[in-house]
């Protein structure tokens, strides 16, 4: 029997993780997994009602890692995993993605000589000012699987030395890397059916289908910079009053800390009295798909939510200077905007002219989990 331990953390890995599950599940005659949960997030809203909605296993083991700085609470993880490690012994680590935790257990697997199965590997954003790209630099270089959602990351890849053809025996220093597609593509497939019965959030919010802009901010060049905070809630005040929509923003906990801090009093108020405005907590990945089905457009700084766009035919603006998903920024279905309103009234002008109806599929065929553990077996057994 393989034993997996995966590592899971902040938000999008929590919802990454159920792909993956539900494959591991089907084959549970000859592969068992076990979650560590890093306790990076902790709020309910941010954490538990994903294992609540979407079936993934209880962890086995839980942290509580929290906030702190990058040092603190990157450390704190890697001491816990480690721990955790010696006493589970797991044939794999499964990481996803880009976090802390993926750093964190990252290095507490490699130096064991415990192989790493980096699940969203090979992305690059080519911008070191961002923690995630440190993460998952060094992720990837200590991976013995990758599995690459698309083909960008597998050009990335091959640009840095990798060898990607490689068949033999995976280890660190000779991964095995594979073309796998994006298990998000799988759960937005798999869960789009179920999102049907969240819709009441619609009636909850006021919302009639098409008649809003679905907004997400969380990175930290946003939330901590004055000036690129004060912007983004501008362009977002501007542009529902000149296309007459809504702006539905649940809003991670990073930012709603920050907006009394960084906005001026008067922004501040604007946005509280501003009938158009709607400021909710953080919904369920439920809710979430059932707003990105009925929105008109959206508007985000998340890596999962621009794809999310993309899966239910929106147009995405982006509040950031690039993006890892360059594929929808080549066919013109998301807009980088960085916080310039210059460029985000270009884009807006834009989207609204353009009329092409394609949506190739970019990122596999839904089934990319189930590839993913197929090759895995067939490596580790
Ligand atoms: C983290 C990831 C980011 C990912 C995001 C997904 C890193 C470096 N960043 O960013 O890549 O896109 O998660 O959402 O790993 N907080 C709460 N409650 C919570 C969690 C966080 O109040 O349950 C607040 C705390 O004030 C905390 C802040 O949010 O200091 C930031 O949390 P943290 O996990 O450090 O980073 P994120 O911005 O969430
Ligand atoms: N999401 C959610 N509720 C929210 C906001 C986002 O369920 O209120 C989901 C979203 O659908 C996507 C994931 O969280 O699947 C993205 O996470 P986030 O934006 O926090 O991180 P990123 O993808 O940028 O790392």
């Amino acid at each position: 029997m393989i034993q997996l331990l995966t590592v899971i953390g902040a938000r999008p890995q929590i919802i990454k993780a159920a792909a993956f599950s539900r494959a591991v599940k089907n084959h549970s005659d000859v592969v068992s997994e076990h979650l560590l949960h890093t306790g990076q997030h902790y709020d309910a809203n941010m954490s538990q009602v994903f294992f609540d909605e979407l079936q993934i296993p209880k962890p086995t083991y839980q942290l509580h890692s929290g906030s702190g700085s990058h040092g603190t609470q990157t450390a704190k993880m890697i001491q816990d995993i480690e721990g955790h490690l010696l006493e589970c012994k797991p044939h794999a680590v499964v990481v996803y993605g880009d976090t802390n935790s993926t750093l964190a257990a990252a290095v507490a697997a490699s130096k064991l000589q415990i192989p790493i199965v980096h699940i969203e590997a090979g992305l690059r954003s080519f911008n070191k000012t961002m923690p995630e790209e440190i993460n998952r630099i060094l992720c990837d270089h200590v991976s013995s699987f990758m599995y690459v959602p698309t083909q960008q990351g597998m050009v990335n890849l091959e640009r840095e030395g990798f060898n990607t053809a490689f068949e033999g025996r995976p280890t660190a220093d000779q991964p095995r890397i594979r073309h796998s597609g994006d298990v998000m593509y799988d759960n937005a497939l798999y869960f789009s059916q179920l999102a049907q019965s969240k819709i009441q959030i619609m009636d909850r919010l006021g919302l009639e289908p098409g008649s809003f802009i679905l907004a997400t901010l969380h990175r930290n060049q946003n939330t901590d910079d004055a000036k690129r905070l004060s912007q983004i809630f501008t362009m977002l005040l501007e542009a529902s009053e000149q296309m007459q929509k809504k702006v539905v923003m649940p809003l991670h906990p990073r930012t709603r800390k920050m907006m009394p801090e960084l906005l001026s009093p008067e922004l501040n108020r604007q946005i509280k009295n501003s009938t158009q405005f709607q400021i909710t907590e953080p919904v369920s990945f439920l809710e979430m798909i059932a707003l990105e089905r009925h929105c008109s457009i959206v508007c985000t700084d998340s890596g999962g939510v621009q794809k999310e766009a993309y899966f239910f035919k929106k147009p995405c603006i982006i509040f950031r200077p690039e993006t890892e998903w360059v594929e929808l920024v080549e066919l013109q279905k998301a807009f980088i905007c960085d916080a310039d309103p210059v460029r985000f009234h270009n884009a807006c002008k834009a989207l609204k002219n353009n009329t092409s109806a394609t949506w190739p599929s970019l990122y596999g065929d839904g089934q990319a989990a189930a590839y993913i553990l197929k090759d895995l077996l067939q490596a580790l057994s």
